[in-house]
């Protein structure tokens, strides 16, 4: 029974990491029947929670609820009983099966929720970990690290190997370095503008540790804790260009940009190989990196908007017609049939 792990993560907001976790981690589940399939929402903005769970002000009801209980149903719920040490081994009381709040999901798909209050007791969390140590022993900087990491080991059902789809905020705060340090593999969504291709210097640095370190806080970084403690980071899996525009023009100028991150990653490919997946055949230019190593999305349109207000999966949308907030939202056969392959392409690349 072997578990696998996708963290997504890119140190840039608004790039469509929550939109990716949600299509590929339903599709994932249609795809795989034998596995179980656990979102792990380590956002405090819930974006991917509120997808899974229906979408729409339902959702957020929804979500209420399971922020507001005595021990919360969320990351919030099962990160605090860990620490305190409260027994944390029936994962019903933290996670919740999402086909009995959204019928378009199917019975292997499970949610961690996100919750606000990840935000609030992040200095907590922070706090916790950084105690200092009573004995040699004594790791709490790890121990906190490994919370969600020690989760994917296990899963829903005793008998069924399990994936895990953690989505997470941009932000390099502890709950982010929890999050990476959770899975296995990275998935790195970006845009097509230099903001982004930036960005992807600035995960480097974050993840392993800038070239040159600063010689008073380089000490204290994430990084040098994680060499410190020998502790495993995600190999990167895949570069994920979103393409939001479909026209001629900018068609063209994303290529152009999406070419300078591949370059950049592939530049880091040839001087770290082992910071990535093993690849699945020989990698030795730009084009078969790019090959194994990128896939690209395409604009969802109006597919993908009300896909995300109302939790359907792609491969579920089978009407011309929905209502969004009371509008009728037109969604071509052709562009549903289009972003669907995109993604399944995605899930078989995993
Ligand atoms: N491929 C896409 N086509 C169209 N819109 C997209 C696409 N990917 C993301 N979006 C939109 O971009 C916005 C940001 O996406 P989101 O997934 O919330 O990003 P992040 O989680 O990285 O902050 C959302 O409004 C989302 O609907
Ligand atoms: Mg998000």
């Amino acid at each position: 029974m072997i578990n696998k792990s996708y963290v997504i993560w890119n140190n840039k907001g608004g790039v469509g990491k929550s939109t990716i976790t949600f299509h590929i981690a339903s599709v994932y589940a249609e795809q795989n029947p034998k596995r179980d399939v656990v979102v792990v929402d380590m956002c405090p903005q819930a974006n991917v929670s509120m997808m899974l769970m229906g979408g729409g002000s339902k959702a957020e009801e929804r979500l209420k609820k399971l922020i507001t209980k005595g021990t919360p149903q969320t990351v919030v719920g099962y990160i605090t009983d860990n620490i305190t040490r409260y027994d944390t081994s029936n994962l019903d009381n933290y996670m919740i099966q999402l086909s009995s709040y959204n019928e378009n999901l199917t019975k292997n798909i499970y949610l961690l929720s996100g919750d606000g209050n990840l935000e609030l007791i992040a200095p907590l969390l922070s706090e916790r970990a950084d105690a200092t140590p009573l004995s040699e022993r004594d790791t709490p900087w790890v121990n906190v690290h490994s919370i969600i990491k020690v989760l994917t080991e296990k899963g829903p059902s005793k008998n069924r190997p399990c994936t895990y789809f953690i989505d997470t905020n941009p932000s390099f705060s502890i709950y982010t370095q929890i999050a990476i340090l959770s899975g296995q593999y990275l998935l790195v969504p970006i845009n097509a503008d230099d903001s982004s291709i930036f960005a992807i210097t600035g995960l480097f640095n974050l993840i392993w540790g800038s070239t040159e370190p600063h010689p008073v806080y380089g000490k204290y970084t994430f990084s040098s804790k994680v060499d410190r403690f020998k502790m495993d980071r995600p190999k990167i899996a895949l570069l994920l260009g979103n393409r939001f525009t479909q026209k001629v023009g900018a068609a063209h100028a994303f290529k152009a940009l999406s070419d300078e991150a591949i370059k950049k990653m592939y530049e880091e490919y040839k001087n770290k190989p082992d910071r990535f997946v093993e690849p699945k055949s020989e990698v030795d230019n730009q084009e078969n990196f790019e090959n194994q190593f990128s896939a690209e999305l395409r604009d969802f349109n109006s597919a993908g908007v009300v896909a995300a207000n109302q939790g359907i999966p792609l491969s579920k949308m089978d009407k011309t017609v929905y209502k969004v907030y009371k509008e009728s939202i037109q969604v071509s056969k052709d562009q549903r049939d289009k972003c669907k392959k995109v993604i399944e392409d995605i899930v078989k690349k995993l």
